[in-house]
């Protein structure tokens, strides 16, 4: 029996700005690709070829990369939102392009080391109208939780509580029943955590959790994305875009000086040069950047074309593109640089954003 990927990747990405401003959140460098690269590999790697993504901000950067699929084994196909139609709303939109009876959504956010085949055989062994994949956090808090009984029947959506009830949260990704879609409202938007799922489970449906184990990481702040980069690179996340992990990643015409340490994970990204003794650790610096001697980047993401002058320390940093750090300069905190933002030699010592 056949399966349809959905991808929804019509979000903003408002807590990843301002990079989000140039590109979208599934399309940022991670690992030498873009994000969205990694999850549609492995849904070729699990016989699911066709693919449609649910797209709105900047859903022209996804046609121009993605074009029929073709290039990367699959079957593509975007449809656009006019406006943001939210996540039950993207998925409702995308119906028409539908082909197979069971349906898998993923948040285009997450990275999940799942086993998709096995997912898809739980929820047509259980033929649960809706499965969702849960998995465990230390701190739930944080977190909607998904209570399920013995059964692995869904009891309850649960907003943010400080008490959860349980540690199993949502995973951002779904299979469903082809026909449940069409039960979602169309031209409005919906969210399928507030609104869809609820109303599942009042209806009476039959909606099951799926508790994995492995891998999963949603992408979303600066802090997860940086960590969720490092982990791609260094294969504690799965993926068949890294055929070789390592401490570190170099892109074509990245150049190094053998006096420079890169390492947890860090990527370099192509044409970027690194000069002698600067030290860059769990960090991603994307194209066309100049990180010069002693320069130390820690947990930072640092955008295309940015200049790093020498002696500057960033420590959980996101560097816009084109903006220049003076030397001597050190930023930490979560401090954000806007693109084309000059900082001038030894001017600042604290963190905010600039
Ligand atoms: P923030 O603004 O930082 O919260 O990011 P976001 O806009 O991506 O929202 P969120 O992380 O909650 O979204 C989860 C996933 O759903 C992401 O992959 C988004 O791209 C996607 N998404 C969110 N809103 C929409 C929407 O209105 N339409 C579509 N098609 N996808 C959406």
């Amino acid at each position: 029996m056949a399966t349809d990927a959905v991808i929804l990747v019509g979000g903003f990405g408002t807590r990843l700005r301002p990079l989000t401003l140039s590109a979208p959140k599934p399309m940022l460098p991670t690992a030498g690709v873009p994000f969205l690269t990694h999850l549609v590999l492995r849904l070729r790697e699990a016989g699911i070829t066709h693919v449609v993504l649910g797209t709105s901000y900047r859903a022209e950067v996804f046609e121009d990369y993605f074009g029929d699929g073709s290039r990367f084994g699959v079957d593509l196909r975007c449809v656009v939102e006019k406006e943001a139609l939210g996540t039950g709303g993207g998925i409702r939109n995308v119906a028409s392009a539908l082909r197979a009876d069971t349906v898998l959504v993923f948040n285009g956010d997450n990275m999940i080391g799942v086993d998709l085949v096995d997912f898809v055989e739980s929820h047509r062994k259980t033929d649960a109208d809706v499965t969702l994949c849960l998995t465990r956090v230390e701190d739930a808090r944080a977190y909607g939780c998904v209570p399920t009984d013995a059964d692995g029947r869904v009891e309850a959506f649960l907003e943010k509580d400080p008490n959860p009830v349980t540690d199993q949260i949502n995973a951002g990704l779904y299979a469903f029943k082809r026909r449940l879609i069409d039960t979602i409202p169309a031209g409005r938007p919906v969210s399928v955590e507030k609104e869809t799922f609820p109303g599942l489970l009042r209806s009476g449906a039959d909606v099951r959790g799926y508790l994995t184990t492995g891998y999963w990481r949603d992408f979303g702040t600066p802090a997860d994305f940086v960590q969720g980069s490092a982990d791609l690179v260094r294969g504690v996340a799965p993926s068949p875009a890294v055929p070789r992990p390592g401490e570190r990643l170099l892109m074509p015409g990245a150049s190094v000086s053998p006096k420079a340490k890169i390492y947890g994970g860090s990527t370099i990204g192509a044409r970027t040069a690194v000069g002698a003794g600067a030290d860059i650790d769990g960090s991603a610096v994307f194209e066309d950047a100049r990180i010069a001697a002693g320069a130390v980047i820690r947990r930072s993401i640092v955008g295309n074309r940015v200049t790093v002058h020498p002696g500057a320390l960033l420590e959980d940093c996101v560097i816009g593109d084109d903006a220049v750090i003076g030397a001597g300069i050190e930023l930490r905190y979560g401090a954000r640089v806007w693109p084309g933002v000059h900082l001038a030699e030894g001017s600042i010592r604290f963190s905010s954003d600039l």
